[in-house]
């Protein structure tokens, strides 16, 4: 049975979600990442898509299926990340899944780097942009919601309310990562927004898309 499509409640919105981790390469062989299966984003661009959005999932490396009716654009780092969701503005939604690694090594090796008589090795890291604040503080071109996650292993909903408020977007979904949820079917999730904390705990990461769908529904209707 297909619900959505053309007739579906997000029918003529633009959304933009990323998903999956990022890959910072430090040499041809090697490099910098996050930990993440990219379920989560891969789950609500599926359930928007259903729901009749134009999505398009912009992701780092991961190994899931495209979901039916997506417009997914793969990247490897930060700044193509970056990149590719800038050219896909203006949009009406921004959905900030993907786990960015906040480093790329300011200096990537041409060459595999040789193992030396020293145990100790030192990259020098530089910071990568950060994607949800420059959408959410975007001047000419920010989206009508922007919603950013938040893995977090203590002071779940502190953190979560600081990065609302530093990032300057509309909604956070606070995940807590401290019981082994990386790669499982559950999430353990809050939504904090300006109205406050919304718990959503002990839900599938289906669930937390259906949920994140409705809040959508209701925040752009
Ligand atoms: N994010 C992003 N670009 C970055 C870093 C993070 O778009 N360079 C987004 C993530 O996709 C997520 C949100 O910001 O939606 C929060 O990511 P998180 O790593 O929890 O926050 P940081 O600000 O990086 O703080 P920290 O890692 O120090 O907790
Ligand atoms: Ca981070």
């Amino acid at each position: 049975h297909l619900t959505g499509g053309v007739d579906g409640p997000l029918a003529g919105k633009k959304v933009v979600i990323t998903a999956g981790p990022t890959f910072e390469p430090l040499d041809p062989v090697r490099g910098l990442t996050n930990r993440s299966s990219g379920k989560q984003g891969y789950a609500i661009a599926q359930k928007l898509a259903r729901e009749g959005a134009d999505v398009t999932l912009i992701s780092g490396p991961v190994s899931l299926p495209t979901p039916i009716g997506v417009t997914r654009i793969d990247v490897e780092t930060a700044q193509e990340m970056f990149d590719a969701v800038h050219a896909q503005l203006p949009c009406d939604v921004f959905v900030g899944v993907a786990a960015v690694a906040d480093w790329r090594a300011k200096d990537i090796a041409a060459e595999k780097q040789k193992k030396t008589a020293d145990n100790e090795l030192s990259v020098t890291f530089v910071k990568n942009p950060d994607i949800l604040e420059s959408v959410s503080k975007h001047l000419d071109l920010r989206p009508r919601l922007v919603i950013g996650f938040a893995a977090e292993t203590q002071k779940l909903e502190d953190y979560a309310h600081a990065k609302l408020a530093s990032k300057g977007c509309d909604a956070i979904v606070a995940n807590n990562v401290s019981e082994g949820v990386f790669g499982s079917a559950h999430n353990q999730a809050t939504l904090v927004d300006l109205d406050g904390f919304t718990p959503i705990a002990g839900m599938t990461k289906a669930d937390i898309a259906d949920f994140l769908s409705a809040y959508i529904q209701k925040r752009i209707a």
